[in-house]
């Protein structure tokens, strides 16, 4: 006789879906206070950090853990700045690759063609530096690359965020422009447990490598309900196109129980503290009109989302300006989750020397509750 699921599901011990509420490691590089809507990066808010202290000195604080003294930051720029080249392997496969792939997919298989010869020196801060000050190279050549224009060739003198923007667009970016994107990398650098960094560190704690770790934040951050939402929202905008358009296209989506992009978040239960910023700095630099679209979106699908969802509360998350921000510093649409991974990178290495500091494989266990004991049918019996 066999046993159903039903028999063996324990409802003593459910399963919280997506590990909702499960602590799967102590952290000190940064925390989020969901119900005050708060991101803290090693004691410091994001909203004091993000456009007023540069991102390198953010990132430094990430790896190192402690914001750096003038000479620490200026060593800390020109160590980025010196590990901007490709190596030949990656230069190889970047004119190999077909101009229609996904950037984000390119960012991901060229970092592991820099896995096929890692760093001799066998350090992770070493390979730290070179994968994070490498993925604006790498997105930037794919990009000229595939419009068959000219490669513009990175610059030591200038910052990581207009390094990117000149790369891409060959103009150094205005004040604005660069405040605007450095804030960025900051506020998307780091995000307590999210699905990319947890990946990286279950990778890690085998004793991969590095590499190999990045590789599986990369493919998790690719998802829509991770990083992949920022185009969409962008899509939806274009789609949108006009204030008219506004309730009764979010009324149909919601009506078919779609999600809206940008809005929701596991651990947020009021606005995401990175929006509000994102929001400012979108009206900075965006069209103004597609921010005044953006801002009646907002108000209109919270209200409508209220309505649909009165216990969970539904704001605008990291995703919904992100788009307008990236939009106006030039970033291609398809690049923007791309340029996510950029800023995240950071923070992904960060948890990687966290993981390997404190190491023990990740291996949790799963409730079976599938069948028991059924018999192999006869015509599978060998001795018969
Ligand atoms: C971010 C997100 C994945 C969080 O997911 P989660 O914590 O697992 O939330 P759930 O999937 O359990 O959703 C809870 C409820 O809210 C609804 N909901 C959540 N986000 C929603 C959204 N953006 N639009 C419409 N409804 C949404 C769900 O449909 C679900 O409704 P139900 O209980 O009636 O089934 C989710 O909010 C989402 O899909 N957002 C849109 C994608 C996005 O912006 N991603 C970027 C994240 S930074």
């Amino acid at each position: 006789m066999s046993q159903s699921s039903e028999d063996l599901a324990s409802p003593w011990n459910p399963v919280p879906k997506g590990l909702e509420g499960v602590i799967v490691a102590n952290t000190m590089i940064s925390k989020i206070d969901g119900k005050k809507g708060r991101l803290i990066y090693r004691g410091y808010d994001i909203q004091d950090l993000a456009g007023n202290v540069p991102f390198e000195a953010v990132a430094f604080l990430l790896w190192v853990g402690h914001l750096p003294n003038p000479l620490e930051l200026d060593t800390f720029r020109k160590n980025l700045a010196e590990h901007r080249h490709i190596s030949s392997d990656v230069r190889s496969f970047l004119e190999g690759t077909p101009h229609e792939a996904d950037p984000l997919v390119v960012l991901r298989t060229a970092v592991s063609t820099m896995g096929l010869r890692p760093t001799k020196k066998d350090s992770i801060l070493e390979d730290g530096l070179n994968l994070a000050s490498q993925f604006p190279i790498i997105l930037s050549y794919f990009q000229h690359m595939r419009n068959d224009e000219e490669i513009i060739e990175p610059r030591k003198d200038l910052g990581h965020a207009s390094n990117y923007i000149y790369m891409l667009t060959g103009e150094v970016p205005s004040k604005e422009h660069e405040h605007a994107l450095d804030s960025y990398l900051t506020l998307l650098a780091d995000h307590g447990m999210n699905a990319s960094t947890f990946s990286a560190r279950v990778t890690i704690s085998t004793l991969s490598d590095i590499y190999s770790a990045i590789v599986s934040a990369i493919g998790t951050l690719k998802g829509p309900l991770h990083g992949g939402a920022p185009s969409k929202v962008w899509e939806m905008l274009q789609e949108i196109g006009q204030a008219e358009n506004v309730t009764p296209w979010l009324k149909e989506r919601i009506a078919n129980k779609e999600r809206i992009m940008g809005f929701g978040h596991r651990i947020y239960r009021t606005e995401d503290p990175r929006s509000k910023i994102l929001k400012k700095l979108a009206k900075e630099i965006a069209n103004p009109d597609t921010f005044a679209l953006a801002s009646l979106v907002e108000s209109e699908a919270r209200k409508l989302l209220q309505e649909e969802h009165p216990d969970r509360p539904l704001d605008t998350n990291v995703e919904f300006y992100s788009s307008l921000v990236l939009n106006a510093g030039g970033i291609p649409t398809d690049m923007f989750t791309a340029t996510f991974a950029c800023a995240r990178s950071f923070g992904w290495v960060a948890h990687i020397m966290e993981q390997l500091a404190d190491n023990r494989i990740y291996r949790p266990d799963s409730e079976y509750v599938g069948p028991l004991d059924l018999s192999v049918p006869k015509m599978y019996d060998a001795k018969k």
